[in-house]
């Protein structure tokens, strides 16, 4: 048998829209299964197409009723339509208006794209091309029109009804129906539109903007959770307030509506004045979210606001310019958050994310350029390299030109394309302009992919008081690109000596701090070095590139205590227990380097200075940043185990200092989810973490007594994943305390349910398959299937990838059973094979197989068979 044939769309064959909509009404009448739609379009030829003939619309999975041109039936000679797509023979040369109505059963729609049911209510998903699941139509983003909605449904059913823009009208019809109409009066094209209508609880706040115009905040949830919102509530109104201080942009619309759903396949929706999220980012309460999770509320609430300018006022010409609008506004929530909170330690958590996610999709065959040029399912691009490496790109952008360019060129990017779709060009040459520069060379970060590796080697002259420096830029072969062009890196960098860093100069000239590195490679000689430094290279992770530089345990050392960059005297942390890991990796019985135990002593004695830091420099690298250092061959069972016994040695050498932590950074008071108080709880935990590592009865009870006595999530949930971890009759019987005291609450069963699923133990397989049968579980519900499922296979190295293959079988077996319900949520799954190749050999043999066996499977969907084909290429 063969894989399926995927059509492929490309970036080279964009074309202008033949036809513009200027209008649209939709006329919407919900029922659960029997919804109808009219959709009236005004359209019109595009002038600047040379496009003629009929006018093809797009859909999917339609029932189609009757169309009217001009208010005339339209005979069925005059258009042949399916379920896939309406197209009118021969339009009118003139502008026209073109009615259809189509039919649809919202509570059938299991894709969650298009109009589906969440719990009581109605709700939509239109990105990328959910809106042609509503009605025909041009669904693409460069067709821009403005849109009115009527919404017609029971009262009871259905009280509240909404849509985008303002509501202009409602009122009360026969049969205790009732309807509203809304009016958007910006531009959008179809993917930001919405509508929701249920039984919900609204909670209200206002904002008044800069200006003075007075803006109505509305949250809308389930009854019953009404008092979950206020921290989104905050932080909506700080979002809006720090897009009007920092890039100068205000709100538009007189009211701006979030609502929350319980089935959603992405983290939310940036839809035009009414974003709709999966609740799992909205509700927070001390008692049900983390830290971690009240910090992810924050920045989704403000990476969803920031998008009404970067996404809505100005949008994307088509699909392959989807990181004109994702990169950006990543960038931008990093910003915000980095203000709000503490900057060095939310640039450290963001670059472990982009080495985990990115780096390992980049390094593997799902390797894509940020802005890719070819697709066979737009769906499966909404990925690391897009967001992530999107943002770290913008961020480049703004250190090599500097912050005020960049500010110049933002203005000038929201002045000249407000209300256009445009592409990645046109949003740098705003910045070309401002900085009058040549950005030529920088474009290649949109058009090739992998990761880059610099490698720098250095010598101190100590008789010239010089230091010579060499960077050399490698950029390996990717999928599709097998020869790649020099590209351009903004590299941050000091020498560093005993006591700091030391004022060196470059070209006769104090240094900046600041090197382009434009060639393949490039020398630079450095003057004033009075002592033999350390370079410290790639200062607050100045450029997504891998860093090569032979360091030994002496010069991490320095760097750890005297570089004035927070990010390297982290990297540094990382680096040196890395080294430590490799070799235990190889053997098992090298002994641990006692110079690092005394860091690690040293950073816990500092530890009150900055705790949320520390907490950082103090947690072990990961086994995926292990087995990525290792490249290829790699036993993920030999990294688990080097990484138990440098735990297990840390815990024991430092049990007293680790316990001392723990109490001095006891949080009084109130819980409070601020920085500050967030920072105390992260080494405190991550102290507890570790010293359960060692396995003792004083350690354990430590972790018991906090699992007793926590007043708030983030404890309970560190105790309770420590306490499981041990494998002792006391995780138990916290796992089945758990349970039980949070029984309703389904997004703290999720927590529940992941701990489980991460740990690695032999037994975890039998006890995920006997999860799946808790009335908690549902294979419907995304949330519900990542927590379980998707931690299984993206937190537990060695049990997903066991070495009998049974790992891969089980996450394939569901992958097939959710795909044809969701194939969306079914493709995100199976890139958790995305590493495959790098595993040693018996592994690899045995996920090839599977992924094989998926790819053959007859009526896949277009996501999954595109995720399988491409791994496997
Ligand atoms: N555009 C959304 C965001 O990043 C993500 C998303 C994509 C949500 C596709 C749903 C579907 O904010
Ligand atoms: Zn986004």
């Amino acid at each position: 048998m063969t894989a399926a044939a995927l059509e492929p769309v490309r970036l080279a064959d964009y074309r202008v829209p033949a036809f513009l909509i200027d209008t649209v009404h939709l006329d919407i009448r919900l029922e659960r299964t029997q919804t109808r739609i009219v959709s009236t379009l005004t359209l019109r030829r595009n002038p600047h197409s040379a496009g003629q003939g009929a006018l093809k619309l797009d859909g999917d999975g339609l029932v189609f009723v009757e169309a009217w041109l001009d208010g005339v039936s339209l005979p069925s000679d005059a258009y042949s339509v399916s379920p896939h797509g309406f197209s009118l023979h021969q339009p009118p040369a003139e502008p026209f208006t073109l009615a259809i109505e189509t039919r649809l059963d919202p509570s059938a729609n299991t894709q969650l794209m298009g109009l589906y049911r969440s719990n009581s209510a109605y709700c939509t998903q239109c990105e990328a091309e959910g809106f042609r699941r509503i009605t025909y139509f041009l669904d693409r983003p460069d067709v821009l029109s403005v849109y009115t909605t009527r919404i017609e449904a029971s009262f009871q059913e259905a009280p509240v009804l909404l849509a985008n823009g303002n509501r202009t009208e409602h009122g009360s019809l026969a049969d205790g129906r009732h309807y509203a109409v809304w009016h958007d009066p910006f531009p959008k094209p179809s993917y930001l539109f919405a509508m929701v209508a249920g039984d919900l609880a609204m909670v209200a706040d206002s904002f008044t903007t800069r200006s003075g115009r007075e803006v109505r905040l509305e949250i809308y949830v389930e009854h019953g959770k009404e008092d979950r919102c206020a921290y989104a509530m905050d932080a909506l109104k700080r979002s809006m307030r720090w897009d009007e201080q920092a890039f100068g942009r205000e709100y538009d619309l007189d009211i701006f509506m979030i609502v929350a759903v319980s089935d959603f396949n992405m983290g939310a929706m940036e839809n035009k004045g009414l974003n709709i999220f999966n609740d799992k980012y909205v509700l927070a309460l001390p008692q049900t979210a983390t830290d971690s999770d009240f910090a992810a509320v924050e920045a989704i609430i403000a990476h969803e606001y920031f998008h009404n300018w970067t996404g809505n006022r100005i949008t994307c010409r088509d699909w392959f310019q989807l990181c004109l609008k994702e990169g950006l506004t990543v960038f931008r929530d990093q910003e915000f958050s980095s203000d709000q909170r503490s900057r060095p330690v939310k640039r450290i958590n963001d670059v472990k994310l982009l080495r985990s996610q990115q780096f390992s999709e980049d390094g593997g065959p799902l390797a894509h350029p940020v802005r890719p040029e070819i697709y066979n399912e737009i769906n499966n691009f909404y990925t690391a390299t897009v967001y992530e490496k999107g943002a770290e790109v913008v961020r480049m952008l703004k250190t090599l030109i500097g912050d005020e360019a960049f500010a110049a060129g933002m203005d000038l990017y929201f002045q000249r394309h407000d209300g256009e779709a445009v592409t990645i060009e046109d949003f740098l040459t705003c910045f070309a302009e401002a900085s009058r520069r040549d950005l030529g060379q920088f474009m290649l970060w949109y058009r090739q992919s992998g990761t880059p590796e610099i490698r720098a080697e250095g010598q101190w002259d100590e008789e010239a008081g010089t230091y010579h420096l060499s960077l050399k830029q490698i950029l390996a072969p990717t999928p599709g690109q097998p020869n790649k062009q020099p590209m351009l890196f903004p590299i941050r960098l000091g020498l560093v000596g005993e006591d700091g860093d030391l004022p060196v100069t470059l070209d006769g000239k104090p240094f900046d701090g600041l090197v382009a590195l434009a060639e393949s490679e490039r020398n630079y000689v450095f003057g004033n070095v009075r002592q033999a430094p350390v370079p410290s290279l790639l200062r607050g992770f100045s450029a997504p590139v891998k860093l090569t530089v032979a360091l030994d345990e002496e010069a991490l050392l320095t760097l750890l205590k005297a570089d004035s960059d927070p990010f390297n005297r982290w990297q540094a942390s990382q680096s040196y227990a890395l080294k430590l890991l490799l070799r235990l990796v190889k053997d098992p019985t090298t002994p641990v380097d006692p110079r690092f135990i005394a860091a690690v002593r040293g950073l816990l004695a500092g530890g009150a200075v900055d705790p949320a830091f520390t907490a950082l420099s103090l947690a072990l690298p990961s086994e995926t940043d292990i087995a990525r250092e290792i490249g290829n061959d790699v036993d993920p069972q030999a990294v688990y185990r080097a990484r138990s016994i440098l735990r297990r040695t840390l815990a024991r050498d430092l049990q007293a200092d680790l316990l001392r932590t723990i109490e001095n950074m006891t949080v009084a008071g109130p819980y409070s989810p601020q920085a500050a108080d967030a920072g105390r709880r992260s080494l405190r935990n991550g102290a507890l973490d570790l010293v359960c590592a060692g396995g003792t009865p004083q350690a354990l009870d430590a972790a018991a007594a906090q699992f007793d006595k926590a007043d708030n999530m983030t404890d309970e949930m560190a105790a309770l994943a420590t306490l499981a971890l041990s494998a002792t009759p006391a995780g138990e019987r916290a796992l089945h305390n758990f349970r039980e005291r949070y029984d309703n609450d389904p997004l703290v069963i999720d927590k529940w349910m992941g701990v489980q699923a991460m740990l690695p133990l032999e037994a975890t397989l039998d006890r995920v398959k006997e999860l799946m049968h808790d009335p908690a579980f549902s294979l419907h519900n995304p949330n519900r299937v990542r927590a379980l499922i998707g931690t299984f296979c993206s937190a537990n190295q060695t049990q997903f990838n066991r070495a009998d293959g049974e790992g891969y079988r089980f996450v394939a077996d569901i992958i097939l059973a959710i795909d044809p319900k969701n194939p969306q949520l079914a493709a995100r799954l199976l890139v958790a094979f995305k590493t495959w190749r790098s595993l040693e050999q018996g592994r690899r043999t045995l996920a090839a197989a599977t992924l094989r066996d998926i790819a053959r499977r007859p009526g896949l969907s277009r996501d999954v068979a595109d995720i399988a084909q491409r791994s496997l290429a």
